[in-house]
């Protein structure tokens, strides 16, 4: 049996990820960190029981250099997927350094403990269409330099290129997934499509009236986080290790998204979202949109999920989330079951 690494397993990609290979009869093991409570498992609960049997958490952590290589000695996977990353934007502006040590040089901690362990490798690094940041062209491919606009961004690039110079340098079946924004009804409650899908719903549910977002103009080409591993896994099934875009080719607004989100379920989007300062950023990405073609071409990938899918998706998955989690109580309050 085949045994896959994961880092940030307990991520949206990493609980998407497991369920491709556990399907694909992987051994999965995922690193986890430790954490006073257990809720960060949770989109790893709803699997069932046979399906966790196959999978097994270990505890390590991307700044823990020495943790990685105890974990690489013990269970020699023959894929690893290094998905683990202070992954928020606006975050990274309030904790640069941090966010540099985990998602930029957690990375190479990780290629150091595959390198010095000799052992045959496929690793696969978790580069984003954030490293395009202020974009040089339009859409952006393989070819479009990079222009990063956060800590975030930033340290993408340098987990990138050390990826690729230990490619070049060691001659290691390293390769490069340069993933546009992938949503899902498991995407972090802090990111603009998932704000806005739950917001909706509390909205519908009369547990909220507003929804206060920061810039409305900013474009992405945002997929479906299903569709998005099965391009990881189809990289590391090469014969030779590249690096890739995966994007739809289709770019809309933030306020598009509101639209599409609040109308669906039969509402108007300007009752209800105001706009606050305190979502804004000090530099902002305002539009990314990929070219896939290449993936297209070598790894016959293409999205299946459209954005109108995207959307209805992840606003019936929280309106039904917030009517098992939210009880109405006499007083007049509505309160969280949780
Ligand atoms: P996510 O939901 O934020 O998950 C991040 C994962 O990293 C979590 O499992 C988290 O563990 C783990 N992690 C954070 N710090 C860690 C540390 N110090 N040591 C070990 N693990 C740590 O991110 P995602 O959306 O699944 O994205 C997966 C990867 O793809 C990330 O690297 C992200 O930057 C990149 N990416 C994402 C997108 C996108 O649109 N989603 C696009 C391009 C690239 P806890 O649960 O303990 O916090
Ligand atoms: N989070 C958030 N919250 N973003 C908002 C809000 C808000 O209230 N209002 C507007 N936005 C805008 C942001 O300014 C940004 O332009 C856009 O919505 C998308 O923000 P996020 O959903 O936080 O995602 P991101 O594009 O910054 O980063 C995500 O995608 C990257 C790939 O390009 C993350 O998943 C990164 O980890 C990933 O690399």
């Amino acid at each position: 049996m085949k045994t896959a690494l994961i880092t940030g397993i307990t991520g949206q990609d990493g609980s998407y990820l497991s369920e491709l290979l556990i399907e694909k009869g992987y051994r999965v093991v995922g690193v986890v960190r430790r954490s006073s409570s257990i809720e960060n498992r949770s989109r790893l609960d709803h699997l069932p029981p046979e399906t966790r049997k196959q999978i097994i958490l270990q505890y390590g952590d991307m700044t823990d250099a020495s943790s990685l290589v105890g974990i690489i000695k013990k269970y020699e996977p023959c894929e690893v997927y290094n998905l683990a990353a202070q992954s928020h934007v606006k975050v990274s502006f309030e904790q640069p350094i941090y966010t540099s040590e985990v998602t930029g040089v957690g990375a190479l901690n990780m290629l150091e403990a595959i390198r010095i362990s000799d052992q045959e490798v496929k690793f696969y690094q978790a580069s984003s269409s954030e490293q395009f940041g202020k974009v040089e062209a339009s859409p952006q491919n393989e070819q479009t330099p990079f222009h990063p606009r956060s800590p975030y961004g930033v340290s993408k690039v340098f987990a990138h290129w050390i990826t690729v110079n230990y490619r070049e340098s060691y001659g290691m079946h390293n390769s490069c997934g340069i993933l546009f924004n992938h949503e899902s009804p498991r995407r972090g409650e802090n990111f603009v499509t998932r704000k806005i899908s739950l917001g909706v719903a509390k909205i519908k549910e009369e547990i909220d009236n507003k929804l206060f977002l920061g810039n409305l103009d900013a474009k992405r080409d945002w997929g479906f986080a299903g569709d998005y591993v099965e391009a990881m896994w189809l990289m590391l099934q090469q014969k030779q290790p590249d690096d890739y875009v995966i994007a739809t080719g289709e770019s809309h607004s933030v306020r598009e998204f509101c639209e599409a989100a609040f109308s669906h379920l039969g509402m108007d989007w300007e009752k209800h979202v105001e706009s606050d300062q305190a979502y804004t950023r000090p530099a902002e990405v305002d539009m990314l949109c990929g070219d896939a073609s290449k993936a297209r071409q070598k790894l016959g990938w293409k999205p299946k999920v459209n954005f109108k899918e995207l959307v209805k998706m992840m606003v019936d998955a929280d309106l039904a989330f917030v009517k098992d989690n939210f009880t109405y109580k006499h007083s007049g309050f509505r309160l969280s079951k949780r």
